[in-house]
């Protein structure tokens, strides 16, 4: 039977957690966390269906950049191991980025770990270009709200994903920036802030660590206009 893709529905979340804990084992997967996103309205959540069978997702959520423009996040691809290598990747992909189209992005983009060649490759498949900076990515998940105040030059973006909620952190990446970051973190109960830092970036790199932001590993971004 050919492989479906279509949009992701509450009822799914439980696929697709089972999903994310067969490709992901050591994070948490929460369905009740993830039927929440899939009804939110900025997100399309895609999933793939062979069968009866939920084989594989993706979402994508609206995010404005710091200039305003309107951008496609194209987040936590996942194809279940007993379907890999069957076009889903492609094809979830292929369509989530169409589904950013229609929400009036201008363009879609991917972080993508610089070892993850399967992504890599599902990504360059569907027309999206390697971003020359290999990036590093900071996260922080511990500390209290000491009411860091916000610098200006900071671009703090609150985050819904199917695997957290939390706070990216753009525009002037100073320790102030990502203090903020913490503190506004912290307050709310999210889960992490984090940052995408080019690894040319040193100054940035050293406000990380003197704000205790912890580094996860090495990525670029992948774009694609749309
Ligand atoms: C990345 C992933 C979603 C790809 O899904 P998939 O359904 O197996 O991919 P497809 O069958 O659509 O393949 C798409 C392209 O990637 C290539 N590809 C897939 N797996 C590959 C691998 N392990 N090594 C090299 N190339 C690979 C395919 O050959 C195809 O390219 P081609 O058409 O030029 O031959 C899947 O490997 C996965 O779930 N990985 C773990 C989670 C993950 O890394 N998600 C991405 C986070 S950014």
């Amino acid at each position: 039977m050919p492989p479906t893709i279509r949009r992701a529905v509450p009822d799914d979340a439980a696929a697709i957690a089972a999903i994310m804990a067969a490709v992901w084992p050591d994070q948490t997967a929460d369905p009740a966390h993830i039927a929440s996103v899939i009804a939110e309205p900025d997100h399309a959540a895609l999933v793939a269906a062979v069968g009866e069978t939920i084989a594989g997702f993706v979402d994508g959520f609206l995010m404005l950049g710091p200039d305003g423009s309107r951008r496609w996040e194209v987040d936590l691809l996942a194809v279940h191991p007993d379907h890999h290598r069957q076009g889903l990747g492609r094809m979830l992909t292929a369509q989530c980025t169409a589904a950013g189209r229609s929400f009036g992005a201008g363009l879609a983009r991917a972080l993508i770990h610089v070892e993850n060649t399967a992504s890599q490759r599902t990504f360059a498949r569907c027309g999206y270009a390697l971003q020359p900076d290999t990036c590093r990515l900071l996260i922080r998940t511990t500390g209290v709200d000491d009411a860091a105040p916000v610098p200006p030059a900071a671009h703090l973006i609150p985050v819904l994903t199917l695997g957290y909620r939390g706070l990216w952190i753009e525009g002037r990446r100073s320790a102030a920036a990502f203090r903020a970051a913490n503190a506004i973190r912290s307050r709310h109960g999210w889960d992490s802030a984090g940052a995408v830092v080019p690894l040319a970036d040193q100054a940035a790199l050293d406000a990380a660590a003197a704000a205790e932001f912890m580094p996860v590993g090495d990525y670029a971004w992948w774009h694609i206009g749309i």
